[in-house]
């Protein structure tokens, strides 16, 4: 894990189209929580050509063209710019707790736990814990089967990184669904005081009979639909036959 911190800073840009343009990037780059890796790394630029570059490992300027490098040769020499520096590499270094306590305190995920259609799998079920928006990326998310760890059938991405300091990753878990079994997706983070527990609610007993109930009421209900206009079709029939049947029976015979 490298962060690094970089700002830019327009030093001149004219509005001409023939306009020089340079600017200087500047990264203060670390790994480490105490700060002792900091590296502070200056890169300047003329019309987007890296023209010098200063290291705090190195601890000199370096030239990338010939009066660049007699320039920085010159600039390495004199005392004032040495120390400006340092100067700057040490506000670098001593800023890294800063970053780490207060910008970079942990945040919390949002979990969500959801069913799958299990596919060229030995299990009719699959189910998948998504874990979105944490920080930092160190995070444990494992599956409970009556709050007994699951070791196998399970699969996990990597932490994913969004591009904005969170990560993502998800967890599947592939299974057989037996009644009465509770099974669990458990999330322990840094942003957490204790782990977090995430039940899965398969399709309860009474919504599955409400469906059942409601389907037969639909079947039946199209039995009835279907025989009525049978009923109706026959019946109309009859009564076109009727008129027929009216002129050539006596009225006492129907
Ligand atoms: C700075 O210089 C050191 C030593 O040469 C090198 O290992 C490191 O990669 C350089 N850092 C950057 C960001 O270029």
């Amino acid at each position: 894990m490298s962060h690094a911190l970089g700002f830019l800073i327009l030093q001149f840009a004219f509005s001409r189209a023939d306009a020089l343009y340079g600017h200087v990037l500047m990264r203060c780059q670390f790994s480490s929580h105490d700060g002792h890796d900091t590296v502070l790394l200056e890169q300047y630029y003329l019309n987007k050509m890296l023209m010098f570059q200063y290291n705090s490992t190195l601890g000199k300027l370096i030239g990338y063209t010939k009066e660049a490098i007699e320039y920085a040769d010159f600039l390495n020499g004199i005392p004032s710019f040495v120390n400006k520096e340092k100067w700057k590499a040490d506000i670098c270094k001593r800023n890294v707790p800063l970053v780490y306590n207060s910008l970079l305190t942990p945040v919390e995920p949002s979990v969500r736990l959801r069913s799958v259609e299990a596919v060229g799998s030995k299990h009719p079920g699959m189910l998948v814990c998504s874990v979105y928006d944490f920080y930092p990326k160190q995070i444990w998310v494992t599956w409970l089967r009556n709050g007994k760890k699951v070791t196998s059938d399970v699969t996990s991405t990597d932490e994913l990184p969004n591009g904005n300091w969170l990560y993502q990753m998800h967890s599947y878990l592939e299974f057989t669904p037996r009644p009465g079994e509770k099974i669990t997706c458990m999330v322990e983070h840094a942003s957490l005081m204790e782990p977090k527990l995430y039940d899965w609610e398969p399709m309860p007993e009474s919504r599955m009979n409400k469906i059942a109930v409601g389907t037969a009421g639909l079947l039946l209900c199209l039995v009835f639909v279907v025989a009525g206009r049978i009923y109706y079709k026959i019946k109309s029939t009859v009564r076109v036959l009727v008129p027929t049947t009216e002129g050539l029976c006596p009225e006492h015979t129907l």
